[in-house]
């Protein structure tokens, strides 16, 4: 049996517009998924899990067919199953056999939110599995297949940044295909709010690209965001966090104007900011689930939690491990 664990993260800044080779800034958080793998006799794989969002789950999945004993949304498990099953097709396609296993799933990154659930899942899984029948691979190696999973379960629709992110930890770069971590990052006391939902990735992506095609406002609010990733790296390398909490107001400004914000991430954003956080922005895909603000102080935290449309604010500094094997 092999335990691994990956942090789930937070854009500082970049997203959507990382999806049009701007460059972007994603962080890990000090929340994460911790995945079992247990070798078996046969060539099945199941998968259980426990986590804040699904309230629990086994099936078993090895011959086509889905029997999930569950009462959550079908589609939400057949997601999480996806990205489990195509993790496990590359540590089958590492290890050139069908290997088994039985994979259990604990996380405590809320789902389908903007902090890279599901990315973390897949990178713990590709680590636990291939350790778990003698393989090591290395995190920029976990972080490619990890990324080919996430593309494939995603339709095409999928940057590097959260694979990549989560198997380095720290802070990192994203341009393209040009992902590099960021040395001497400065510390980042995130806070973040979660209004309890979930934005439509697909969706949303879909409604920049069309606004972008449209309007060249749109175009040439995209490539603003990635001068505002240019400016925000400076000040990150030299630890200048009130302009970081700056620029992360600028970008949230120009991801509503993209249309990608809501009445409850607004709400947090605002909260966050009279509560006197240096900055606050959406964070991930947009259309609901979280906010990240930056906050020396416990002030912000109290302040959302007290937000209508803030289901759980939580404090979650920037995790400098990426993946790693637990047991
Ligand atoms: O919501 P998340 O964490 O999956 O982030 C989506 C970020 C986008 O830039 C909108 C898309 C992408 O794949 O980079």
């Amino acid at each position: 049996m092999t335990v691994s664990s990956a942090p789930g993260k937070v854009y500082l800044f970049g997203e959507h517009a990382v999806v049009y080779g701007e460059p972007a800034v994603p962080c890990a958080i000090e929340r994460r998924a911790t995945v079992t793998a247990k070798a078996r006799d046969d060539d099945r794989l199941r998968v259980q899990t426990q986590d804040l969002t699904l309230d629990g789950f086994s099936v078993e999945y090895g011959d086509g067919v889905l029997n999930a004993d569950v009462d959550v949304p079908r589609p939400l498990v057949e997601a999480a199953v996806g990205y489990v099953d195509g993790a496990i097709d590359q540590v089958r396609d590492v290890a050139d056999e069908n290997v088994g296993f039985t994979i259990t799933i604990e996380s405590d990154i809320p789902l389908g939110a903007g902090l890279g659930s599901s990315a973390a899942v897949v990178v713990a899984a590709i680590d636990a599995a291939t350790r778990e029948i003698g393989i090591e691979l290395s995190p920029t190696e976990i972080a490619d297949r990890a990324y080919r999973v996430e593309y494939d379960v995603q339709d095409g629709q999928a940057s590097r940044a959260d694979t990549f992110c989560s198997a380095m930890g720290g802070a990192v770069r994203v341009e393209g295909d040009d992902c590099r971590p960021i040395e001497n990052a400065s510390r980042l006391p995130f806070v973040i709010g979660y209004d309890g939902g979930t934005g439509d990735t697909g969706a949303l992506v879909s409604g920049v690209r069309s606004l972008r095609e449209e309007y060249d406002f749109a175009a040439d609010t995209v490539r603003t965001v990635g001068d505002i990733v240019r400016v925000g790296e400076r000040a990150l390398a030299e630890g200048d966090i009130h302009k970081i909490g700056q620029l992360m107001d600028f970008n949230h400004g120009l991801l509503s104007a993209l249309g990608v914000s809501s009445r409850s991430l607004d709400a947090m954003v605002w909260a966050a900011r009279d509560a006197d956080a240096l900055g606050a922005k959406l964070t991930g895909a947009g259309g609901g689930g979280c906010i990240v603000a930056l906050d020396e102080s416990p002030s912000t935290a109290t302040a959302l939690s007290y937000t209508p449309g803030c289901e759980e604010a939580f404090r979650a500094e920037l995790d400098r491990d990426g993946v790693r094997v637990e047991a």
